[in-house]
């Protein structure tokens, strides 16, 4: 095993979990926190590798303890949700230490604040910080700089989701809840962020064969539409979502299978980006188990941010500011976390007279 440590916030959850055994894989000696001694005490019990693991317990509330936590790790991996609640307090400590960290959050007013609130502090402690280095958010987020990769004069950034089987933990559907019931949205038309209420509405995403066109929940409030215009330079950037994901039986009520069983979701990620002279580049990607895609995400990024291979100064960074985007996509497929089907071009077409 080898130092530097790297932290996980929330590591009794489902997510944090998966985090912790990918990390021990991997060779890192790792502190598992959150602010339940006990739960915390049994999960790092249960790993393969119990003494590479030390516990440290901080509440929210507890800023001394979180400030501890980030000064004694080179990463944090905040693994607790939702981000609404849980990611200032974290963030802030891990912002004021120095310490790198990564999150897993899918809300667009989370990674908003946390570009808002902590790119100079970071940049002053030298904290590279990463919202949404996961399944909803980070992956479209490499995807989109990859397909868009040299394009100028985009009009429109589209990124399409069928989700299935998704079965759901105790804070993914506390999320979700507040994600739909949401009335300030954050979208981006016309080259700008607006925050305001929005029609939701149906329409059909034009997924590649073998799925082909299917109905979805237009716009879906994800974290990218946050990053993506960032490094795209698109005068729309829009996240959809299949309609028939939350109307699959389980997805609400699911929170207690077991783990197999919530690793069984199925999904492909799509990005449409047209031109503004018509023409354009579609890419996907497609994959089983939502939470492992993740999770192989946030630590590649945390195990790159503890060797060095991140950005060269402390700031506030997209996934895809952080890393090359084509060639981390290409490391999480050789890892596993989806099979990446590449980029196809269309020409724009001539008007007939
Ligand atoms: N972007 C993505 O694709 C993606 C992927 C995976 C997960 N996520 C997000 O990650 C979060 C965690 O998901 P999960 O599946 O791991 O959920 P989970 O299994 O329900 O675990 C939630 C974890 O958060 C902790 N937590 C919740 N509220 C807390 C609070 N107020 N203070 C301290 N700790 C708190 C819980 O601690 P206790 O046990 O003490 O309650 C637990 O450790 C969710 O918000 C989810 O949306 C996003």
């Amino acid at each position: 095993m080898s130092a530097p440590r790297i932290a996980i916030y929330g590591a009794n959850g489902h997510t944090g979990r998966l985090v912790a055994a990918e990390l021990l894989a991997r060779g890192q000696d790792i502190v598992v926190a959150g602010r339940n001694a006990g739960a915390l005490d049994a999960m790092a019990g249960s790993l393969a590798s119990p003494a590479h693991v030390t516990t440290h317990v901080a509440a929210l509330d507890d800023a001394a303890a979180l400030r501890e936590l980030a000064e004694n790790a080179a990463v944090l991996i905040h693994c607790a949700g939702p981000y609404a609640v849980t990611g200032p307090p974290v963030a802030s400590a891990a912002a004021a230490a120095g310490c790198h960290y990564v999150d897993h959050a899918v809300e667009p007013h989370h990674v908003r604040f946390l570009f808002g609130e902590f790119g100079e502090s970071a940049h002053r402690s030298g904290a590279i910080m990463i919202p949404q280095a996961s399944f909803y958010g980070g992956i479209p987020d490499l995807l989109a700089a990859t397909v868009t990769g040299g394009m100028t004069d985009i009009d429109r950034v589209t990124i399409g989701y069928w989700v299935s089987g998704w079965r759901m933990t105790p804070a993914a559907k506390r999320t979700a809840e507040l994600l739909i019931t949401e009335i300030d949205r954050v979208t981006f038309t016309g080259g700008t962020h607006h925050v305001g209420p929005g029609e939701v509405r149906n329409t059909v995403f034009p997924f590649p064969p073998p799925l082909g066109p299917r109905t979805m929940i237009a716009p879906f409030p994800m974290g990218e539409i946050v990053t993506i215009p960032r490094h795209v330079p698109a005068r729309s950037v829009e996240a959809q979502l299949t309609a028939t994901t939350f109307a699959e039986e389980q997805v609400f009520t699911s929170e207690n299978v077991d783990d197999a069983t919530r690793a069984q979701s199925t999904f492909v990620i799509a990005v449409q980006a047209t031109g503004l002279a018509g023409g354009g580049r579609t890419g996907h990607l497609s994959g089983h188990d939502i939470w492992r895609a993740g999770v192989l995400l946030s630590v590649e990024a945390a195990l790159r941010l503890a060797r060095g291979q991140g950005p060269a100064a402390g700031g506030v960074f997209s996934t895809a500011e952080a890393f090359p985007a084509a060639s981390m996509l290409q490391d999480l497929d050789t890892l596993g976390a989806f099979f990446f089907h590449g980029v196809t071009e269309s020409a724009a077409k001539q008007e007939m007279r």
